[in-house]
């Protein structure tokens, strides 16, 4: 069998394949495998560990060719891979779901808490000598406690943000294609029938969809304008859920207060993107499942996924599983 890992990644991972005897091929480096290498290499794979980076799409599937059988993906997003036509050659998908939950909603909560009491401004006011005295007026930013967290998206890590938020004594209220009666009768989480509403009413607002066509820019200029002009955004989802443009015009002209995010559209930020010019847009390099923990649980997760499908056996975390019974393997 021959494995290909697409970037370095946390050794339990890799260590686990290498311990099957297979072949095991890997980019070993930090940066993005170039395009044109990356199909060099997944040429006659059985399997290839892949990160978000990298488009699993007609082209790298002609470019793997007949032998592939599984793309484990190291994150639980799976925007980068095209699903039918993975399924139409019996390629089996999976993500990391689960394992990263509660680290990448830690993050989420960190970005709210860190815009809502300013502290990227008040930090770089202290580096920049200009603390000379406590000052009533210095740093006022919008409290947490007893404030309305917003959810667009009430899946695991919906539902973790959920939890930090009732933490806090937060209201909880929700939007969500799937309602959970199951959490509003444990937790009186509070359903709201669209977006718009819940943007109406939240203090705070924080994305948890997934990306796709239904979700482009589902954050635009006009629903930004319901927003309350004290409330915060915050995306650890996809970047291009959120319109740049308009959160950009909605921040510098203070229709809302700030924003905080761990994803933006396109990644990395370009330097001279506007956002980059605000102080109340705190943005970070899509870091939210960055823990030690949680990157080996899923270097782990994915290594597992391959291990299981070359073995004939079902992968742990499909993300199509159309594909696992075509292969006779559910
Ligand atoms: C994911 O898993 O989809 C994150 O964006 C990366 O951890």
């Amino acid at each position: 069998m021959k494995v290909f890992i697409t970037r370095n990644i946390p050794d339990v991972g890799p260590e686990k394949l290498r311990g099957t005897g297979w072949h095991v091929d890997q980019w070993a480096s930090d940066d993005v495998i170039p395009r044109a290498t990356l199909l060099e290499r997944v040429a006659g794979c059985d399997a290839v560990l892949s990160l978000l980076t990298e488009k699993v799409d007609a082209e790298f599937l002609n470019a793997a060719g007949p032998n592939l059988k599984v793309v484990a993906n190291l994150a639980v997003g799976f925007d980068n891979f095209d699903v039918p036509a993975m399924t139409a050659r019996q390629v089996i998908g999976t993500n990391t779901p689960e394992v990263l939950t509660d680290t990448t909603a830690d993050l989420a909560f960190s970005l709210l808490m860190a815009t809502a009491r300013m502290l990227p401004q008040a930090q770089k006011y202290v580096h920049d000598g200009k603390w000379t005295t406590w000052g009533p007026l210095l740093f006022r930013g919008q409290d947490i406690h007893h404030a309305t967290l917003g959810l667009i998206g009430m899946g695991r890590i919906g539902a973790a943000m959920a939890r930090r938020g009732a933490g806090f004594e937060m209201k909880v209220v929700y939007y969500d294609a799937y309602r959970r009666e199951d959490l509003e009768a444990q937790y009186g989480y509070e359903y709201r029938g669209s977006v718009e509403e819940v943007l109406r009413e939240a203090d705070f607002v924080s994305l948890h969809t997934p990306y796709m066509p239904s979700t482009h820019h589902l954050i635009n200029a006009e629903r930004l304008a319901m927003m309350k002009s004290t409330a915060i955004l915050i995306n650890s989802a996809r970047g291009p859920i959120v319109d740049p443009t308009a959160l950009y015009n909605a921040l510098h002209a203070g229709t809302i207060w700030a924003a905080g995010l761990d994803v933006t559209s396109p990644e990395p930020i370009p330097l001279d993107d506007p956002l980059l010019t605000l102080d109340n847009c705190l943005i970070v390099p899509h870091i939210a499942s960055a823990s030690m923990h949680t990157r080996d649980a899923m270097s782990a997760l994915a290594a597992d996924n391959i291990i299981n499908v070359l073995r004939g056996m079902a992968p742990k975390t499909p993300v199509n599983r159309d594909a696992v019974a075509a292969r006779g393997l559910a």
